[in-house]
């Protein structure tokens, strides 16, 4: 068993990581973003864990997404640009102080710091595309933090509409599938909507299932559209 396993659980109980997420959604929500809190974190760690584990990957890397996907946001709380950057160094304080392994950290700062790019970089290793898909796929009504419909903005529009968002590894194939399977309410958002904010999230899923040989498929009321 991995010592990892332990750091994970006595991170997310960690004051400090969840100080750090508080303020990083306080930021976010005060600058009109969705919620980039302790459930976007939780989530995002289930996740990247959920995929590595059901493609066989070492129960290192495993936890490695787990711990990464917990932390790769809480930069929000110095700026929301190049929040990858703040978030690798601000973990990297953190879990020094909780007696990580030094190769173990920069495995993690690593992967937070690949799970926002501009440039279409290669993703640089497992670890990171797990986190990446794991991100981008939590999309849904509950991260909403604007309480007044009438003045949602195409964010909070797309956010509201999605109704189901399911994280789905399918190992019946010779070659895995990476499926996100999502339910939009078109009372509230068009698809064309979705993809306005979310092709270069959805182009990031792409390469990263890519990266892990696997296929990527997303399915939006029941229509593969990708
Ligand atoms: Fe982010
Ligand atoms: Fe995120």
């Amino acid at each position: 068993m991995t010592y990892l396993k332990q750091v994970l659980y006595n991170l997310e109980k960690n004051p400090k990581a969840l100080f750090c997420l508080q303020k990083a959604n306080a930021n976010l929500k005060a600058w009109g973003y969705t919620e980039h809190g302790i459930r976007h974190a939780k989530i995002t760690s289930q996740r990247a864990m959920y995929i590595l584990r059901k493609l066989h990957y070492p129960e290192e890397d495993v936890y490695l997404a787990g711990i990464a996907g917990f932390l790769h946001d809480i930069g929000n709380l110095v700026s929301r640009y190049n929040h990858e950057v703040s978030s690798a160094f601000l973990a990297l304080d953190m879990l020094k102080e909780m007696g990580v392994e030094f190769n173990d950290i920069i495995k993690i700062m690593s992967a937070i710091g690949a799970h926002e790019d501009d440039h279409f970089l290669d993703i640089p290793d497992p670890i990171a595309a797990s986190l990446i898909i794991a991100d981008k796929s939590d999309v849904h009504r509950s991260r909403v933090q604007n309480n007044d419909i009438n003045t949602f903005d195409i964010h909070d529009r797309v956010n509201y509409a999605v109704e189901k968002d399911q994280l789905i590894v399918d190992n019946s194939n010779s070659k895995p599938t990476i499926v996100i399977d999502l339910k939009i309410n078109t009372n509230f958002s068009s698809i064309i909507e979705y993809f306005e904010i979310f092709l270069h999230r959805m182009k990031m899923c792409k390469r990263s299932a890519e990266a892990i040989n696997c296929e990527f498929a997303l399915i939006i009321n029941n229509q593969r559209m990708v």
